[in-house]
């Protein structure tokens, strides 16, 4: 995390947006739909929304989050941050997501409100060509995988964030552990995006 500017923190870096924005257009020629588990105030999905309206694309973001913050920490996720990422920390309301999407004149994507836990099938695009993971901890990166691994069309791509990143060590562990049962897949780092093809 660093901070943009004084009123709230910027979560993906200028660098790292770079990289998404450019993975993002790429997948565009693959089957499928755009997700974002972990949208937050939607930095980003503001972002990959304005890229498909300049693309002129006829795909659909589909973004996620509880809206309720952060889940609880498993100890997988203890780190140096300390008490940093507590359960309820980066609380947003949809209603704010939506708001900004309006005065943005950009379509709404698809939101859907929950811990991802909870999601149903139905939930989720059939066919998904980018998916980008944020939510930071352990078991969220770890069910988020889950939910769409079986999804990703061929040539699309997953990218999680904090990959590396000291202050969220079970990003990193959700990743590891799920690349071991995943052979085939092929890792490349870039800042703190693991991005899997
Ligand atoms: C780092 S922020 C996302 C930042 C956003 N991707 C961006 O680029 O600005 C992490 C978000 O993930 C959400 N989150 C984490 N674990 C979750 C879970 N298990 N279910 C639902 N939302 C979760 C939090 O509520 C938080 O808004």
């Amino acid at each position: 995390m660093k901070l943009q500017n004084n009123s709230y923190l910027q979560q993906v870096s200028d660098q790292e947006s770079e990289i998404l924005l450019g993975l993002a257009q790429q997948s565009l020629v693959f089957d499928g739909n755009l997700v974002e588990l972990g949208c937050y105030r939607g930095d980003t999905s503001l972002l990959l929304a304005k890229m498909l309206v300049r693309e002129k694309s006829a795909k659909k973001l589909w973004i996620y989050d509880s809206f309720e913050g952060l889940p609880e920490k498993t100890t997988f996720d203890n780190s140096v941050a300390g008490e940093a990422f507590q359960a309820g920390e980066l609380y947003v309301s949809k209603r704010e997501v939506v708001e900004r999407f309006k005065r943005a004149g950009l379509p709404l994507p698809v939101i859907r409100k929950g811990f991802f836990e909870n999601l149903a099938d139905s939930d989720l695009p059939e066919k998904i060509c980018f998916a980008f993971l944020d939510g930071d901890l352990y078991e969220s990166i770890k069910t988020s995988l889950r939910l769409v691994e079986s999804r990703m069309s061929d040539g699309g791509v997953i990218i999680i964030h904090d990959y590396n990143n000291p202050e969220l060590p079970g990003s990193t562990r959700a990743v590891d552990e799920w690349l071991l049962a995943h052979k085939n897949k092929r890792l490349t780092v870039r800042e703190t995006l693991a991005i899997i093809h």
